[in-house]
């Protein structure tokens, strides 16, 4: 199969690649085997011949292509919830909304019904990768997998560990540390197994759902299981003042220390916000491989406050971004994109150092839509350590088309006027979920 059409890709952090009418080459693995410039010397040749094979899909006048997008962090169970509830702090959000609806996911009829809209939804918003929290039931979680398999999106899932008596309510929370860790293998073992009848692939996923909800042996457990099964691990980290704090009191130190204690900050590890991540926290982060999700929409509501984003990328820190549904309020990437460059300008200081004035932020924090784009792509694929999130070759063929000229829903784009780096930023800020018009996984239209 081959796509001519012009594209853009993340080249680094600040650096877009504009590929103007490119020919992308898709093997039948579904990834980009060959990526021809029209100064490339076949790239006539294979144009001609792919019309004459009828394998060719051309972009019309309008059309771009982006690579789909990476979600680092979303709770499926809440996505009947999402737009809602979004008037109390984490804490008491937690028990008054989230775990009574989470504890209705023991209906496989009900997680049915949401899991399928949810992934439908995500595919249509451009979501072409997701690492999901389910809830604490093994059905359910599985059934979330299956779906996603099912309609070919790339699904990393998490049945969630929440099992201290102590810190959770009765009614939502593992009936013991034994069958937290057991159905947690078992989840993988499962999992692995439909992973062989994808093409895309689905991941299961070690979710110890943040550390005050879990006993110190479940944490150490799931840290033994993830080494042994080589598996992708998520949880929340310094999120809020009130979770922050809470571990602190606890172990006397950091969220982020006490996860590495017990083996879950590696490589194959997500962990979401970290607003109060400290300097040698980062550090630890860079040196396991751990990787940020970014979650800006939801720290302006449960964290009440800005990461300094930009900080921990200039370190090094593998970054990533998610809508936190559902405390975030959007499925869609876009949001989370536009508001990482929103809430970074709200961090940086705007006063002028020569005036003598008093500091009101934190200087060197604005970010790009460059970087943002980064992050919901080629950031989000290296913090996964899956070769997608770019249109490059050797990445999966993970893509969506946006039309610019949708009828509604068309971009202000002028000829003569507007370059191809303008309409970047276009569709960056301005596409719709109309504008998406087709999403592909792995080479697969799914959209
Ligand atoms: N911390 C523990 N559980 C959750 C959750 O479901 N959402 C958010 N935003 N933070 C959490
Ligand atoms: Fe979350």
């Amino acid at each position: 199969k081959i796509i001519k059409g012009t594209g853009f890709s993340s080249i680094n952090l600040q650096e877009i690649e504009i590929l103007e009418d490119y020919l992308f080459c898709i093997n039948d693995d579904g990834f980009i085997a060959k990526r021809l410039s029209p100064n490339d010397q076949d790239y006539n040749m294979v144009l001609k011949q792919a019309r004459s094979e009828e394998t060719l899909m051309e972009l019309t006048e309008g059309q771009y292509l982006l690579p789909g997008f990476i979600d680092l962090h979303i709770h499926a169970p809440q996505w009947a919830q999402t737009g809602t509830a979004l008037d109390l702090p984490l804490y008491e959000w937690l028990n008054t909304y989230t775990f009574p609806l989470e504890a209705k996911f023991s209906d496989i009829t009900f997680a049915e019904e949401t899991y399928n809209h949810l992934v439908d939804t995500l595919l249509g918003n451009g979501t072409t990768t997701a690492l999901y929290f389910a809830t604490i039931h093994e059905e359910a979680s599985f059934l979330l997998a299956k779906i996603c398999a099912e309609k070919g999106q790339r699904g990393l899932v998490g049945k969630v560990v929440m099992d201290d008596p102590a810190e959770n309510p009765d009614f939502y929370r593992d009936a013991s540390l034994e069958e937290a860790l057991t159905g947690t293998e078992r989840f993988i073992q499962r999992v692995k197994e439909l992973n062989k009848t994808t093409k895309q692939g689905v991941y299961p996923v070690v979710t110890p759902r943040f550390v005050p909800s879990c006993t110190s042996e479940a944490l150490e457990g799931l840290g033994k299981i993830a080494a042994k099964h080589d598996v992708h691990i998520t949880s929340h980290c310094s999120e809020s003042d009130w979770a922050h704090n809470h571990v602190k009191e606890r172990f006397g130190k950091n969220d982020a220390q006490v996860l590495n204690d017990f083996g879950l900050l590696t490589e194959k590890a997500i962990m979401a916000h970290a607003n109060f991540l400290s300097d040698d926290d980062a550090k630890t982060y860079i040196e396991q491989g751990t990787a940020i999700a970014h979650c800006p929409i939801s720290n302006a509501y449960f964290a009440n406050s800005v990461i300094p984003i930009k900080h921990f990328a200039d370190m090094g820190v593998e970054i990533g971004l998610g809508t936190d549904l559902s405390a975030g309020y959007d499925p869609g990437i876009y949001s989370a994109i536009r508001q990482a460059v929103i809430s970074s300008r709200m961090l940086e200081d705007g006063v002028d150092p020569s005036k003598n004035a008093a500091s009101r932020g934190r200087a060197h924090s604005r970010i790009t839509a460059n970087e943002a784009f980064y992050f919901a792509t080629a950031g989000g694929g290296e913090s996964i350590s899956l070769p997608v999130g770019r249109l490059a070759e050797n990445y999966a063929f993970d893509a969506q088309i946006i039309d610019t000229k949708i009828k509604d829903s068309s971009m202000p784009i002028f000829e003569g006027m507007n370059s191809l780096q303008d309409i970047f930023q276009k569709l960056v800020y301005m596409t719709q979920r109309r504008n998406i018009i087709s999403v592909f996984v792995q080479g697969e239209r799914v959209k």
